[in-house]
């Protein structure tokens, strides 16, 4: 198949990247980042996630970080919503578009959200009713969709149904979460393959994390299948606090050096999303774990010795 002429990235940064973050990152911060990320030129930044601040407390200003936003036009800023009382929440808050998230791994399920994966399934047909009423559009995550971190190898078969149950539901788009990293082109096309008998590639996003540095690889492998959307993370930030040794999503600048080269539309500015993978890790005190974001500010750096 050929490769898509465009790509839709949804930047997931201020809430796959931050969520772990084990020193508090306060409101402002998130919401510059936020600002920051919509003049670089993402389409899609998911801002925050409507949970238990007892299992997740570094999102728990979700309602501040929504009712503070300041929206482009254009962009949508999807936020996490686990069940009816997230979204409820999430949409007081203005949220216009919401994800739930389930899993192909039981025990993921249970570590994550509490539950089995039929009860999460469960839980989203009222957050499914009451969007629908709203006119709130969802989108859905199937998480440990090649490996996970309890139970080893996934079979592709248990993406499919839970992919496929969530598209029937009503979801848009079903992102595919390879949440501890564990993939390769050859699990990661092994999977979409199976998924593809039940969620068409244009309803299909990529959620790769980079913890074995296959990320850019899985990606390379399912535009070849041809899925066209991406979530990624700036400067790499992230990990799934019930995924214990993940490592962030793959790097936003990563992807979006990989498609420029291959050709492929984004809409995204390279040379200011590296300023703010530049921006938040030093905010975090550290540097950028984006490979493109360190030899671009690498060379910058030398060339404003030598001016
Ligand atoms: P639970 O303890 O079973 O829930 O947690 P509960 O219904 O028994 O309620 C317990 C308490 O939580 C109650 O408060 C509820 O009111 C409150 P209390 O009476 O004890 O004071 N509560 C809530 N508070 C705020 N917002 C809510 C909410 N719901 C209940 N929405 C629950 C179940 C789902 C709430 C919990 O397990 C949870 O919040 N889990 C979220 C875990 C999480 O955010 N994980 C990271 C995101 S997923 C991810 O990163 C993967 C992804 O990136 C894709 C990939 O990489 O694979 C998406
Ligand atoms: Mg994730």
């Amino acid at each position: 198949m050929s490769l898509p002429t465009r790509v839709r990235l949804v930047e997931v940064g201020p809430r796959d990247g931050l969520q772990n973050e084990k020193q508090p990152v306060d409101t402002d911060t998130k919401l510059e980042l936020i600002a920051r990320l919509g003049e670089a030129g993402l389409p899609a930044i998911e801002a925050t996630a409507f949970v238990s601040p007892k299992w997740v407390p570094q999102m728990a200003d979700a309602p501040e970080v929504m009712r503070r936003l300041v929206r482009r036009p254009g962009v949508d800023y999807p936020v996490l919503t686990p069940n009816l009382k997230g979204f409820e929440a999430a949409v007081e808050a203005g949220a216009r578009e919401v994800a739930v998230f389930a899993a192909a791994s039981e025990t993921f399920s249970r570590k994550n959200i509490n539950c089995t994966i039929a009860e999460s399934l469960a839980r989203f047909e009222p957050v499914m009713a009451a969007a629908d009423a709203a006119g709130v559009r969802v989108r859905g995550y199937v998480s440990c969709v090649v490996g996970c971190p309890y139970e080893g190898d996934i079979a592709p078969q248990a993406v499919a149904d839970v992919a496929g149950t969530l598209r029937e539901m009503g979801c848009y788009e079903v992102s595919l979460g390879d949440t501890i990293g564990v993939g390769n082109p050859a699990a990661t096309r092994r999977m979409l393959d199976a998924v593809f008998a039940r969620v068409p590639p244009a309803q299909a996003a990529g959620h790769f994390h980079d913890t074995y540095g296959m990320a850019i690889a899985n990606i390379h492998a399912a535009l070849q299948a041809g899925v066209a959307v991406f979530d990624a993370s700036v400067a790499g930030l992230g990990g799934c606090p019930y995924a214990a040794g993940a490592s962030g999503n793959v790097a936003t600048e990563d992807v979006v050096y990989l498609l420029d080269g291959l050709g492929i539309e984004t809409g995204i500015d390279l040379d200011a999303l590296v300023a703010t993978a530049d921006w938040i890790s030093g905010r975090l005190g550290r540097e950028p774990a984006s490979r493109v974001a360190r030899a671009m500010l690498a060379r910058q750096r030398k060339q404003d010795c030598t001016i």
